[in-house]
């Protein structure tokens, strides 16, 4: 594994690069964020990044970023843990907090430890009260470069009961970080319900997938029924949790995992696969910023990646669900595999 100094962070802070190679993979980690700067697949890079600390730090789409404490929106932005509430963060829609709030896992740098040559640990103490949540929360994410994908193992363990819904937020595009489209990759979601929003993409119960927009049951081009979701954005497109109930289950490195999603443009194909029951589907709907640019030069623009964020279904907190009790180690491995 090679370790490179990439920058520093505006306190003066050193930020390191790891790069990891294993058969046609090839992977760049940054300890900030533990972002996915890079993954290659047979010299494709299939993940959107920045090339500077700066623009990472101006970034809020959350590039290839570790999310935490809690991904995904809380609605009204607060939870109650034996009836005392804990207020956080508003950093979306009117009043709701998205993704961990103002400074979440994706600002933090994280300790890395080199476990062997395609395992690289990354470490993050989140203190009592960071963004308002309550327990010291120590955490832990191990990405593995395997031959033919990349594994991302989370653990988790607070000193008091806490909610915490760990992911990655890649933005994949498997015709390589070039600015094109995603709207004519093929998906697969082995979801029968997806979870339903309102105008602020706040959970308000399951639906049946069949018969909508939302079925993806065998794999359809991106861009076939995608239309407006969002009342106030006729183009809004992909922003949902689907639920994988029911997912066929395939063995990956001794792990028994769902078989989330399967992605394709005809050359490459990505399968997802998560003991996670949730999975956001992303169609990068708020990628839309003339002028800045990813890395390569290339401009940002609209539904040119997307993201499969495996993860709880969002809002847990609001229903008093996915509570993790203080001493209990969470423990969740998502595989992004390629062929
Ligand atoms: C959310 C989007 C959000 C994006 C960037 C996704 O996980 O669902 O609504 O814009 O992350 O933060």
């Amino acid at each position: 594994m090679e370790k490179k100094l990439f920058g520093y962070m505006p306190d003066g802070c050193a930020v390191y690069s790891y790069t990891m190679k294993n058969g046609k993979m090839e992977a760049e980690i940054l300890t900030l964020g533990g972002i996915i700067r890079r993954l290659e697949v047979g010299g494709t890079d299939v993940v959107m990044g920045f090339d500077t600390i700066d623009d990472m730090l101006t970034d809020t789409s959350n590039q290839g970023a570790l999310i935490g404490r809690y991904g995904n929106r809380i609605k009204d932005a607060h939870f109650f843990i034996d009836g005392k509430e804990y207020k956080l963060y508003v950093n979306t829609g009117k009043n709701n907090h998205l993704h961990g709030g103002k400074y979440g896992f994706n600002r933090k740098l994280w300790n890395a430890e080199v476990k062997s040559e395609n395992e690289l640990v990354l470490t993050y103490l989140s203190p009592d009260g960071e963004e308002n949540y309550p327990g010291n929360l120590d955490v832990k994410v191990t990405y593995t470069l395997y031959e033919d994908a990349i594994g991302i193992h989370y653990e988790a363990v607070s000193d008091k009961d806490t909610f915490v819904n760990l992911t990655n937020h890649a933005y994949f595009n498997l015709n390589g970080a070039d600015g094109s489209k995603i709207l004519d990759h093929v998906l697969q979601i082995n979801a029968d319900t997806y979870t339903a929003v309102d105008h602020e993409l706040i959970p308000v119960g399951r639906e049946p997938v069949a018969g909508t927009m939302f079925d993806f049951r065998t794999p359809k081009r991106i861009g076939q029924d995608l239309h407006g979701t969002v009342v106030t954005d006729p183009d809004f497109g992909y922003d949902h949790n689907f639920n994988l109930t029911g997912a066929v289950k395939e063995t990956y490195d001794g792990k028994e995992l769902n078989v989330c999603a399967v992605l394709s443009n005809g050359k490459l194909t990505m399968t997802t696969l998560t003991d996670q029951l949730g999975v956001q589907f992303y169609s990068a709907n708020f990628l839309e910023h003339p002028g800045i640019q990813f890395k390569g030069g290339v401009e940002l623009n609209r539904r040119m990646a997307l993201c499969l964020e495996t993860q709880f279904e969002p809002d847990a907190p609001t229903r008093g669900e996915n509570l993790l009790k203080a001493g209990k180690v969470y423990v969740t491995d998502t595989v992004y595999r390629f062929e």
